[in-house]
């Protein structure tokens, strides 16, 4: 297929929350896309609604990425030079139960990629990777310096995996170059509300039961625990407009492409700055959007940390990259995506 290779991205798992919208992001900032994606947690649904968004028949392959074969024959057929990798399994909970599709899923998948990569010499990488890495950070906010935390998850387990093997293939391999971008809490969707996070079954995030609560699919949100040492005693965390999140990876993909990376391999936390307990941020919903929630206050959930929010600041010189949309537009967003998946709009 023609294509610039320098000005094309496959993205893996873009047809899942996040993968989709820097799908759009990318789209919108001059990029071609190729998605990839099993669709074993996501839905044909974000491609159409990237495909709408854009007004782009954007190029979908239903792959698993651990298919080692399957996903060879994608990279024989587009000239891509750069890979946005999401595809990976996320619930912290479930990785707890099931460690040995985690580890297998995340890692293979990760694996597969540069191999390939290695194979069809292609050179740039962005990895999904998490402030997950940082667990309970010592000092706040947390910059790309703190030390990371033994894992407190298979999941996490896996995020700190993925960036050790792909510091150790950066450093091994000539030619390949590559940006983990650390997620705080992402959260919201396009303002088009034509895509947004669709949890299967029961919430297992707090927007998303937020917004499930205030539609009425879920009858009351549990507050896990208000006796934290916090101000309010609930927990806080660094909240992420998805749609800011998305272009941070077109700054880190433009930064790959036009040779301006410092180092073969550099690490960027993707957060405001700003931490957001979870009783304020149940309260900037109600107010930003008019509604009232039903909430309570139950205990803590298992394995949850107290706090923690980015140090942006090397995100914001270094790859010029800042997160611009206002918590309350954010708020305003996911009700949005809500209420048009609920035919409420
Ligand atoms: N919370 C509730 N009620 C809910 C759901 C969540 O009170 O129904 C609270 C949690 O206890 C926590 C906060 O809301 O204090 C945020 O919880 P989320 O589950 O939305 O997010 P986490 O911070 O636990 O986890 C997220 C991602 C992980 C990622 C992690 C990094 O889901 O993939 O951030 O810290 F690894």
């Amino acid at each position: 297929m023609e294509q610039n290779k320098n000005k094309c991205v496959l993205v893996s798992g873009g047809a899942g929350y996040i993968g989709s919208h820097t799908s759009v992001e990318l789209i919108e900032a001059g990029y071609d896309v190729v998605i990839v994606d099993n669709l074993s947690n996501s839905d044909m649904g974000a491609v159409e609604g990237v495909r709408k968004i854009t007004g782009r028949e954007v190029p979908f392959v239903q792959v698993d990425c651990c298919d080692y074969e399957a996903f060879r024959k994608v990279f024989e057929e587009y000239e891509f030079d750069s890979v946005i990798h999401f595809a990976a399994s996320k619930a912290v909970g479930e990785s707890v139960q099931k460690p040995l599709e985690y580890y297998r899923n995340n890692l293979t998948s990760f694996m597969n990629v540069i191999r390939l990569m290695r194979e069809f010499g292609r050179h740039n990488i962005v990895f999904s990777s998490s402030c997950t890495v940082y667990g309970e950070a010592d000092k706040l906010p947390v910059t790309e310096q703190t030390p990371r935390k033994p894992a407190t998850s298979p999941y996490g387990n896996t995020k700190q995996m993925c960036e050790d093997i792909l510091r150790d293939s950066l450093a091994a391999y000539d030619g390949l170059r590559g940006i983990a971008l650390r997620y705080f809490n992402p959260i919201g969707a396009h303002p088009s509300a034509l895509i947004g996070e669709l949890p299967r079954g029961v919430p297992q995030n707090l927007v998303p039961y937020i917004t499930q609560t205030a539609a009425g699919v879920r009858e009351c949100l549990s507050v896990f625990g208000d006796d934290y040492p916090t101000p309010d005693g609930s927990c806080i965390r660094d909240y992420i407009d998805v749609v800011d999140l998305a272009r941070a990876h077109v700054t880190a993909i433009a930064r790959m492409v036009e040779g301006r990376s410092k180092a073969d391999y550099e690490i960027f936390n993707i957060g405001t700055g700003r931490g957001v307990s979870v009783l304020e941020l149940v309260h900037r919903f109600e107010q930003a959007n008019g509604v009232k929630l039903n909430y309570r206050i139950v205990g803590r959930r298992a394995g949850d940390i107290v706090a923690i929010w980015a140090d942006p600041s090397y995100a914001n010189t270094e790859l010029g990259w800042k997160a611009e949309r206002s918590l309350d537009d954010t708020l305003r967003s996911a009700w949005a995506w809500e209420k048009h998946l609920r035919g409420m709009a």
